[in-house]
């Protein structure tokens, strides 16, 4: 329950991505969040009032006139209560009202007259978003406030390749749920690494641990919706890139320690979230390792570097936040780690309950002591955590 109780305008303008939109709004609802919906006359070309009514479970309202908002004040009432108005599909005609501040259809007239945010995921052909007077309604509309997701390049359903398509629905839902968080590292840059590392021991086999890179996925998104520009360099996992961070995948821990090298500077904040093998094989086999002839194998590890010790040895190091996974005496050890490793901040977490889990339990470390987070989704933690982060960056810098 993301959204629990969250009141959402839902706009819907004409094209063809309004089918989408339909699944929109049954992902809000799922998300506890109380949907009205508004649609354009040319919207309603595309999808049916009725659908919405029915995912929504309320009216759905069409008419700058309608008689049943009293008064004819709909363009007031409807939009007074509202937490977020969002608008998808926004079209480019509507795009270019809002931004011109016109307001002769119900739609526009409830954004004009909106006290809460507004959110718009253009959806339209390729050559009408790259047009100029679009490109340059949807500067205004950004230098006016507006949070603009996507859209996004590909097959378009006019037969045309290229930007213009509406975001996927369920990646709306993750800027819908980041609109309501505070932006609490805005214009901070954020580096994340995630995951497991794998080490090979012949072209086949690895050595590896049971991290899913779910934390580290969460701490990217955490960061992201607070308003930081965020790259994420992950291990081999089985998960999607949260929506807006940069992605750098990579396998053992000397290419994370690349990646982290090549992605540093200029960065305010480094979680270094992942797992990373501490030893690596020392001579991994060029070609398969055959069972025959062998009585047992003996594989030689040798150490792999220290990624987050490296990087607190920066001149101008970023802010350090490390992640300990400890299988006992969470505090003494996690303290000791923090000391060892030179952080202002560790994350410490119970190991082997945490792994995989959607949920963790973890207990900040710094200077002031030890601050639990309690129990929650990974997701609700990282953000307890980014907010603990963000009050500590003054100081720290
Ligand atoms: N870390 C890292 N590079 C490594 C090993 C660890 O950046 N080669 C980071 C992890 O991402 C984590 C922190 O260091 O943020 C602590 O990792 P951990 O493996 O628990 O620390 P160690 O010092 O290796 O302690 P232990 O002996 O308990 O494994």
């Amino acid at each position: 329950m993301t959204l629990h109780g969250k009141k959402i305008l839902l706009g819907l303008t004409g094209g063809i991505a309004a089918y989408k939109a339909a699944e929109l709004a049954r992902l809000l609802v799922k998300a506890g969040a109380e949907v009205r919906a508004a649609m354009t006359d040319a919207a309603t070309r595309f999808l049916a009032p009725t659908t919405l009514q029915a995912l929504t479970g309320q009216p759905v309202w069409t008419d700058l006139w309608d008689a049943r908002v009293r008064d004819a004040m709909g363009h007031i009432a409807l939009s007074r209560d509202r937490e977020l108005i969002a608008v998808a599909p926004a079209s480019a005609d509507f795009l270019a009202k809002a931004a011109a501040g016109l307001a002769d259809d119900l739609l526009s007239a409830l954004v004009l007259a909106r006290r809460c945010p507004l959110l718009v995921a253009p959806a339209m052909n390729v050559e009408m978003w790259e047009n100029p007077a679009t490109q340059r309604n949807v500067e205004r509309l950004r230098a006016d406030g507006v949070l603009v997701a996507g859209p996004v390049a590909g097959d378009q359903a006019c037969g045309e390749t290229g930007m213009g398509r509406m975001l996927e629905p369920e990646a709306l839902l993750a800027e819908i749920e980041a609109a309501f968080q505070p932006k609490l590292l805005a214009g901070k840059r954020v580096l994340v690494t995630a995951g497991p590392t794998e080490e090979p021991i012949d072209p086949v086999r690895v050595v590896t641990n049971r991290s899913s890179g779910k934390m580290g996925y969460a701490v990217a998104r955490a960061a992201r919706e607070a308003g930081a520009e965020v790259t994420l360099v992950s291990g081999p996992v089985a998960l999607a890139a949260p929506w807006g961070v940069r992605r750098v995948p990579v396998r053992t821990a000397r290419e994370m320690f690349e990646a982290v090298r090549e992605n540093v500077g200029g960065c305010d904040v480094f979680f270094a979230v992942a797992a990373v093998a501490d030893f690596r094989p020392r001579q991994p086999a060029q070609a398969k390792i055959k069972r025959e002839g062998l009585g047992r194998l003996a594989i030689e590890l040798e150490p792999n570097p220290d990624i987050l010790a490296w990087v607190t040895a920066q001149q101008n190091a970023p802010f350090c936040v490390g992640f300990a996974a400890e299988s006992e005496n969470l505090s003494a050890n996690a303290e000791a780690k923090r000391r060892k490793k030179g952080v202002p901040l560790l994350a410490a977490n119970l190991a082997p309950q945490a792994l995989g889990a959607d949920d963790n339990e973890i207990t900040l470390f710094d200077a002031r002591g030890a601050h639990p987070l309690g129990r929650a989704p990974k997701l609700e933690l990282a953000r307890r955590l980014v907010a603990h982060v963000a009050a500590l960056l003054p100081q720290a810098r």
